[in-house]
């Protein structure tokens, strides 16, 4: 199925930067964002709050059919309450790699990814592990985003530590490593870039750097045109 508005796929592993290049892209190109890593942390989430284990599988098949997800203001709210914060404790990174190596999960929050992406007016830029290989592997444009794991770690503790939560360095290395592992050695959807995806290595480069190479990239391969930088 070929997307009838143009879609921006960013693909890559924890802490490589795609949030924050994810959401500038979509502001210069005037696209929606949908930041799918953030609906996998609601179920973890969610889960937890009804008492249901990260692997019970018929647990969260339930929640999947019972919970509100909405995307709105570039935040989620689950059931009308609004959780972009407490999705992103640690506690539930954990969550939301456990649960999203549950095919039951990947397999009940397909056409939801598809769905906020498709409804949006100009275009959309997805962001997560696999949307150039799996949810909308016809995107126009698709991105492997990833930098060194010290770099990633370095830039995750940065984010959390502004944020008061106290953590060292260290569990937040130890913790992104064994993210990574599950992420790409899992048999469903694994960590990996789609074949024609460009790869950015961010590690040497700012963020401003990085915005800058993937609109012009983006810009090229949807209009035809030459981006401004
Ligand atoms: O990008 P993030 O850290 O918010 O992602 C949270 C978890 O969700 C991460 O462990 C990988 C998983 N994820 C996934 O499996 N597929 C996606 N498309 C997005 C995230």
């Amino acid at each position: 199925m070929i997307p009838l508005i143009p879609l921006i796929a960013i693909d890559g592993p924890a802490g490589a930067g795609k949030s924050s290049v994810a959401r500038r892209l979509a502001e210069r190109l005037g696209f929606a964002l949908v930041d799918t890593g953030g609906i996998y942390r609601a179920v973890a989430l969610a889960a937890a709050r009804r008492g249901i284990t990260w692997t019970d599988d018929a647990g969260l098949a339930l929640l999947l059919s019972t919970w509100r997800i909405e995307q709105r203001d570039g935040g989620l709210s689950i059931d009308g309450e609004d959780v972009s914060e407490a999705i992103r404790a640690p506690e539930i990174s954990r969550g939301a790699s456990t649960v999203s190596a549950r095919p039951v999960v990947r397999d009940g929050l397909l056409e939801l990814q598809r769905s906020l992406a498709l409804q949006a007016k100009r275009g959309a830029v997805l962001e997560g592990r696999d949307i150039g290989t799996v949810v909308f592997p016809d995107a126009a444009v698709k991105f492997f985003v990833t930098a060194s794991p010290e770099k990633r770690a370095t830039r995750r503790y940065a984010e959390l530590s502004s944020k008061g939560v106290t953590i060292s360095y260290e569990s937040v290395l130890a913790d992104q490593i064994q993210r990574d592992r599950e992420d790409s050695e899992r048999a469903i959807a694994p960590l990996k870039p789609a074949p024609d995806a460009v790869i950015v290595d961010t590690t040497a480069l700012t963020l401003e750097q990085v915005v800058n190479r993937l609109e012009r990239v983006a810009r090229d391969k949807l209009m035809g045109g030459v981006g401004d930088s």
